[in-house]
């Protein structure tokens, strides 16, 4: 499917962040955007237009039933000056079985990885280069059709933003406080929790307002039946290292299944590293804790890469993981990934797609 597009002149493009160091997250967007639609059975009319508003009808199904899809990825600018994404197609064939889950249209994935190709080299100069800092996509697809009454849309709107970001969380590369979440729950084996739809992220506003007022960065899901197994944190997959075994939850149905947690389990058995992903509880963090055998805890998401956790608070104690700082295995993660993304450091996997 041929992509047109509509570009603004140079004088009408927005001026560029000139301190790269106060980016921050998902404020500054790109001066284009791609766009394609779904309707009478095909995607069709792929373009680049200019970033601006969304026309929608009011009783577009997405804004009242939430049929709606979107995913994360980064694009940087490597060390040779080049331009590189890093698994873009892990990106898109998750998008599809979220669409799946969400009984949105597949999308076709050759081509959706090709327009995003040609919307990172259109707005290839946006690419910041300082450490931390990278170009964030947000792929999304959302439901169209104007009806009141709860069903599959006929139609969708794909499209893609772009802005340059540095970190996610305010702490940077620096340890962060979770408090471990009793009372409400993200989602619960059998619905949308390992779809990327934002249902889960609205489910997860509250919990993640009180955490903030009480001080701490991000809230830790339990699972929905018991309140005792680990899930993850509303932006993140969660790892714990106890006694040498880097442990993360299974993909039980009610957890993202992260592009950088699959990334992280990869790179750890790859280093030899003993790396499983198996039920653990509270309970057993606690215990591990108490033994001194807890030694590091970290988050994994496209945006926040690798997260230490510093502290965990829960019924009303904060539990310090290891000594509070950065664990050695965070850090070899996090240099390990943002090494091979720049191509500073060999890509064994064939997870860096060169696309300028
Ligand atoms: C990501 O890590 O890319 C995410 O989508 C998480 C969050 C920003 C919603």
């Amino acid at each position: 499917m041929e992509c047109t597009k509509q570009l603004l002149s140079a004088d009408s493009c927005k001026p560029k962040p000139d301190d790269e160091s106060k980016l921050g997250f998902g404020q500054i967007f790109c001066d284009h955007m791609f766009l394609m639609d779904y309707d009478q059975g095909a995607w069709r009319d792929a373009r680049i237009m200019p970033y601006g508003p969304l026309s929608l009808d009011p009783a577009a199904l997405v804004l009242h039933y939430g049929q709606e899809v979107f995913e994360g990825l980064k694009a940087y600018r490597g060390v040779d000056g080049g331009v590189y994404m890093f698994r873009p197609q892990a990106n898109l064939e998750r998008m599809n079985r979220s669409n799946r889950r969400m009984c949105i249209p597949e999308l076709p994935l050759e081509e959706t990885l090709e327009h995003l190709f040609e919307l990172v080299k259109t707005e290839h100069e946006w690419i910041p280069t300082l450490e931390g800092t990278s170009l964030y996509i947000r792929p999304t697809v959302i439901a169209t059709e104007a009806c009141l009454g709860v069903k599959v849309s006929s139609s969708y709107l794909y499209y893609v933003i772009m802005g340059p970001v540095g970190a996610y969380y305010p702490e940077g590369f620096n340890p962060v406080k979770i408090y471990v979440e009793e009372n409400y729950v993200r989602a619960a084996a059998g619905g949308v929790g390992e779809a990327k739809t934002m249902g889960n992220y609205a489910a997860s506003l509250l919990a993640a307002e009180e955490a903030h007022a009480k001080g701490f960065t991000q809230v830790l899901w339990l699972d929905a039946c018991d309140k005792k197994s680990i899930e993850e944190v509303g932006t993140m997959n969660m790892f714990f290292v106890i006694d040498g075994e880097v442990i993360t939850s299974p993909l039980t149905g009610s957890i993202l299944p992260g592009i950088t947690r699959d990334s992280v389990i990869t790179l750890c058995k790859h280093w030899g590293l003993n790396i499983t992903e198996r039920k653990l509880t509270i309970d057993e963090v606690i215990a591990a804790q108490e033994a001194g055998k807890l030694t590091e805890a970290f988050g994994t998401g496209t945006a926040a890469v690798i997260s230490p956790v510093g502290s965990i608070h829960y019924r009303g104690s904060d539990i310090t993981v290891g000594d509070g700082q950065t664990g050695e295995i965070s850090q070899r993660l996090y240099d390990g990934l943002t090494g091979i993304q720049l191509g500073k450091l060999e890509d064994p996997f064939g997870w860096v797609v060169k696309v300028k």
